[in-house]
């Protein structure tokens, strides 16, 4: 599905980052993301391209095992919202089409800025209209950096044979995260420490 029919899913009308571009190149340099990670992300959406509702089967999965983790979709003391949960996934799908195929430009480090609040006091509950926790932990954002990267590599070992590759793709993938997760921090932190 393309942007405008995904509720709640603002790419291209987010408001401007407080990080710069100049920040943003420097991050991937300590990442090691280069142009050459671009292309072997492109690559891996194309592999992903018809398993992304597995995937998210896969994640969503890992996140309704978890009492500590589904919490932050429930109201508290609360049964998972169910609204939320559904509203999120699609986003969530679309998140993965972004990572390997959008230009890393001012329009994604806007949209980088709007996914970090939408995980703390400033955003979440807003977009779905919902009751749930004010705050999704910093710790548990940067620890499932560990599942949303290994769980990935069955996916793209289905679709491409080289072992080789597969690497290629899982590195950059990685990196992917991990630079989006370390914009992500940046409202968690205090003023002049991120
Ligand atoms: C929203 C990714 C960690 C809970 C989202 C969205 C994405 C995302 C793409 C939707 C953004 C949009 O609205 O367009 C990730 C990634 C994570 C991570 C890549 C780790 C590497 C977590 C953790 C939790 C969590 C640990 C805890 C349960 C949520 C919730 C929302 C959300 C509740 C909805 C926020 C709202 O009210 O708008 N996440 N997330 N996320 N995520 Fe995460």
């Amino acid at each position: 599905p393309k942007s405008p029919e995904i509720p709640g899913y603002t790419y291209g009308a987010a408001s401007h980052s407080p990080v710069s571009l100049a920040e943003l190149e420097e991050l991937k340099a300590s990442v090691m993301f280069t142009n050459r990670d671009a292309e072997l992300l492109r690559r891996a959406g194309q592999l992903l391209d018809g398993q992304v509702e597995k995937v998210l089967d896969v994640w969503y999965g890992f996140v309704a095992g978890q009492p500590h983790l589904v919490a932050h979709f429930s109201r508290p003391d609360g049964p998972p919202i169910a609204e939320y949960l559904e509203a999120v996934r699609a986003r969530f799908g679309q998140w993965i089409r972004d990572t390997c195929t959008r230009p890393y430009d001012q329009e994604w480090l806007d949209y980088q800025n709007e996914i970090a609040l939408r995980h703390t006091p400033e955003h979440k509950n807003e977009t779905d209209q919902v009751g749930s926790t004010p705050v999704v932990p910093l710790r548990h954002l940067i620890a499932l950096t560990g599942p949303i990267t290994t769980t990935i590599r069955p996916f793209l070992a289905k679709r491409e044979e080289s072992a080789e590759q597969v690497e290629a793709m899982m590195e950059a993938w990685l990196k992917a995260v991990l630079l989006q997760v370390a914009l992500w921090s940046r409202p968690y932190t205090r003023d002049g420490q991120w």
